[in-house]
Order: structure tokens, then C-alpha cells, then sequence
């Protein structure tokens, strides 16, 4: 089997590939922007037609929200062209598409797990264009996979690297407390796409893992685990105004993999605690 993973140098990108390579029986084409720009109809239409994938899973993404609601083109064009374009290419050849989207189509004004029932509200430029290459992909390729994450960690910058990093020249850190939602590890996020290519479990589902936190209290489980004493102290969002609106409650419930083959990610803790070790 042929798998193209585009946005290979990105946190998930690395880890799928990591993955991937530890199975037999697969050739894996790994490109970024590089290689193969999403954006770019043309190179991706001859890009595919040339390797003739059996899947493509689209790990490319603008993942900076700030820079979304002032580059707001680009976004569209990485987030909504792009899957655009793999989609309809891998449909024309009859390859399978996987793509990555986000907790942020929901408004998260609603204080419940959400499932791949609820209704999308998303209140950024982020979670409008990534919703919109949803939307793309499942019209165009009827053999898609779409799987929306969030609060992503693994082999990259992400939120636990730059606490990390922050603890080294602060004493006290102040973070938010009136945020929830679920730290995921690549490592559980990119097994369930493994596992959903291998059971051929086409739609949408939602990936994160167990659990519910606020980003203060994951800062506080990052550095119990690391022994870090620097102090964390709770504050709320509008201490830090920022241009792009984030959801208050953005949990989600992984329904779908619940109903068809189960679902086997881990507890934000567990998956944490290994990732630090
Ligand atoms: N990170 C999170 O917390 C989070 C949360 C929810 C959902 N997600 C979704 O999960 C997926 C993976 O996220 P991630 O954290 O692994 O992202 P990431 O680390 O930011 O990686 C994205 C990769 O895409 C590449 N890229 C950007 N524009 C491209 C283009 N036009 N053509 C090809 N490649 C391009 C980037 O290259 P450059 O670095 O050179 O630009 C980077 O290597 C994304 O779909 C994201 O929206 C992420």
C-alpha cells in the first residue's frame, strides 16, 4: 500500500511516519511544503496522478490561530484549498483522503462533551477555514476519513514545549483557568488514523484523548511530572487578549469511534506521563 503524507515535518506528520514505517507491506511518500505544496492545484493533480497513493493523509495545516485572523487568504488557502485539492486529486485516481481538522468548529459556549452530532459554530478564522476543508473533502472524495483533534502534543513547538521552556526564566507563571479541553498525544491520535485506514472506517470522528483539563491545570500536571517548582497561578482569558477567539469548552467525546470499533486512546495523564518520561 502507497501512503502520501503531506505536512510530513509537522508534529503529526513525524509521528505517523514513525509509526508507519515499524509495518510492513507499506511505501510511504513523505512531503512538505517543499516537496509538494497543498495550495498549488496543478502540482498536486500531477504530484498524485505521477505516485498514485492508495491514501493520502493530509497532515499540512496554518495551525498558528493568531496568524489566521490577520493572514486570512493564506489560511484559506492551506486549510480550505489545500484539503480541496487532495481530496478531488486522490478521488480521481480512487485514493482514500484522511484529513486532520479541530476542536475549534465548535463555538464551545456549551458545557458538554461534543460529538460528531453537535452542531459546528466556529468562531475564528482557524476553525472557519479548517471546517470549510472539511466540508470540501467530504463532497469531493466519498472515501474520506476526517478526523477533528485538538490541543495537539508530540515531535514539535507545541503548548508543553513552551511551558517547559517558559519555566527556565520564570518564577511564576500565570496561565488560564477557563479554558477546558483534552491534551491528545500524537502517538494516540496517529494509531486511531492507523486503525481507521486498516478497518476502511470511512466519516468523521473525533479523535483527542481521555479526560478534561484546563490548560492551567495541564501546566501544573507538566511540571508535578518534570519536578519543576516554578509557581503556576490561575487567571482567566481576558488577562491575555488575543485576536482570535478561542472556545471556553471545547471537550470532545470520540462517539463515533465509540459506536463502530471503539475507541483506544489513552488518558490525557497516562499519554503525558509518557511523553515526559
Ligand atoms: N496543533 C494542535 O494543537 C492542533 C489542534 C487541533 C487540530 N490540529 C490539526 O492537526 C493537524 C496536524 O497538526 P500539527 O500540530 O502536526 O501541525 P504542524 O506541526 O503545524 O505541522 C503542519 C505542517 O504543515 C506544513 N505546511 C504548511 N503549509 C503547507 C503547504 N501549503 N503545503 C504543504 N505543507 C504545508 C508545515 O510546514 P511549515 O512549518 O514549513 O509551514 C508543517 O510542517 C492539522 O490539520 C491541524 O489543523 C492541530
Amino acid at each position: 500500500m502507497i501512503i502520501l503524507i503531506t505536512g510530513a515535518n509537522g508534529q503529526l506528520g513525524r509521528e505517523l511516519a514513525k509509526q508507519y514505517h515499524k509495518k510492513k507491506g507499506i511505501d510511504l511518500i513523505l512531503t512538505d511544503v517543499s516537496d509538494l505544496d497543498i495550495t498549488n492545484v496543478n502540482r498536486v493533480n500531477s504530484f498524485v496522478n505521477e505516485n498514485k497513493p492508495d491514501v493520502i493523509i493530509n497532515c499540512a495545516a496554518l495551525t498558528d490561530v493568531e496568524k489566521c485572523e490577520t493572514e486570512i487568504e493564506m489560511a484559506y488557502k492551506i486549510n480550505t484549498i489545500g484539503p480541496k485539492n487532495l481530496a478531488s486529486a486522490a478521488n480521481q485516481i480512487g485514493a482514500e483522503i484522511i484529513q486532520v481538522s479541530t476542536d475549534y468548529v465548535f463555538a464551545g459556549n456549551v458545557n458538554k462533551p461534543l460529538t460528531e452530532f453537535d452542531e459546528v459554530n466556529p468562531q475564528s478564522i482557524y476553525g472557519k477555514t479548517k471546517l470549510q476543508g472539511e466540508i470540501f473533502v467530504k463532497n469531493l472524495n466519498p472515501k474520506h476519513y476526517i478526523v477533528r483533534t485538538a490541543w495537539l502534543y508530540g515531535d514539535g513547538d507545541n503548548f508543553v514545549k513552551n511551558m517547559l521552556n517558559l519555566s527556565k526564566t520564570n518564577k511564576i507563571l500565570k496561565v488560564v483557568n477557563d479554558q477546558k479541553g483534552t491534551p491528545t498525544s500524537t502517538v494516540d491520535l496517529s494509531k486511531v488514523i492507523i486503525k481507521l485506514v486498516e478497518d476502511k472506517n470511512y466519516g468523521l470522528f473525533h479523535c483527542t484523548c481521555k479526560g478534561e483539563c484546563t490548560w492551567y491545570e495541564f501546566t501544573k500536571e507538566i511540571f508535578r511530572l518534570k519536578g519543576i517548582t516554578t509557581e503556576v497561578s490561575r487567571c482567566n482569558t481576558n488577562e491575555f487578549p488575543r485576536p482570535a477567539k478561542r472556545p471556553e469548552y471545547s471537550v470532545l467525546r470520540n462517539y463515533m469511534l465509540e459506536l463502530t470499533t471503539g475507541d483506544i486512546t489513552r488518558n490525557w495523564k497516562e499519554a503525558i506521563g509518557e511523553y515526559l518520561k
